[in-house]
């Protein structure tokens, strides 16, 4: 299977590439990042980076930004899609379902096979504990740009499934900042090379409850990303979720 990396000189993505080369099964198809890495003449792995949609890939792995996966998306239409960009705006999410009517895509904020638990875990709290202050904490390094993570976006929307409500409160400031009943807060804390951690706390006057999530080294963010491409060029076109393409269900 020929993969294509969007993002390759990324975090991730450089990753990605290096899982790639080691892999029997698979094959690079082409490194792609942005104009001002293909124009210093920029190497991942040694693999000199190309403009996107140089290649016949059979699937890309995306982890780039948003304005590079919509910039990048009609150039390689009809070719699956495993996407990890985070905090993807209304108009990509619209260039992705465009994208998935010609072929399976996969876009999840997070590869971890423990965070697909912990969001069942937060959702299942949410619902067993509905009088408890729900609070979700999210650590990561200090170049990352986007806040709050889009997997801290996904556990709200879990605690919200398991209440059936719940407003989300994006930190606290201020002499009239005190908690809201119902509300769900969110807080993102920046720092050092902290690949990324996910705690989501259940409070109430007596006791506390605290699911967290810890990742050690992003590779198995890309290894995640590769086991769902190795999955998903045998499914239809359409949007298929994390636990869908994993064979979890759902
Ligand atoms: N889903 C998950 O499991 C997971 C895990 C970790 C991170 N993420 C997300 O993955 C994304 C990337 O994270 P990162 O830390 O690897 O970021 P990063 O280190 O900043 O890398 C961004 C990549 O995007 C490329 N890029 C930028 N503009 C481009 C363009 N116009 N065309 C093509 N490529 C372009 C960059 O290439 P040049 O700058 O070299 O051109 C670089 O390779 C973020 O959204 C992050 O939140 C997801």
């Amino acid at each position: 299977m020929r993969v294509a990396v969007l993002g390759a000189t990324g975090r991730v993505g450089r990753l990605v590439v290096a899982e790639v080369l080691a892999a029997s099964d698979l094959e690079l198809a082409a490194a792609w990042a942005g104009p001002a890495s293909v124009a210093a003449g920029a190497q991942v792995c040694g693999v000199p980076v190309t403009p996107t949609g140089v290649g016949r890939p059979d699937i890309v792995v995306d982890f780039s930004s948003d304005a590079a996966l919509a910039a990048a998306l009609p150039t390689f239409a009809g070719v699956p899609l495993v996407t990890g960009t985070t905090r993807l705006s209304e108009a990509t999410q619209h260039g992705l379902a465009a994208h998935a009517a010609g072929a399976p895509v996969v876009s999840a904020s997070n590869f971890a096979l423990g965070v697909v638990l912990l969001r069942h875990l937060a959702r299942t709290a949410a619902a067993f504990l509905p009088s408890f202050d729900a609070e979700i904490v999210e650590v990561h390094h200090s170049g990352k740009r986007d806040a709050p993570s889009g997997t801290a976006v996904d556990l709200v929307a879990a605690v919200r499934a398991g209440r059936g409500g719940g407003e989300a409160r994006h930190g606290r400031y201020g002499a009239d900042a005190a908690r809201v009943p119902g509300e769900i807060g969110v807080h993102a804390v920046r720092g050092g090379g902290v690949v990324g951690e996910h705690t989501v706390l259940f409070l109430d006057a007596f006791e506390r409850v605290e699911l967290r999530h810890v990742a050690t080294d992003r590779v198995m963010f890309a290894r995640g990303a590769l086991t769902v491409a190795r999955r998903l060029v045998a499914f239809p076109s359409g949007s298929h979720s994390l636990e869908a393409a994993l064979g979890l269900g759902g």
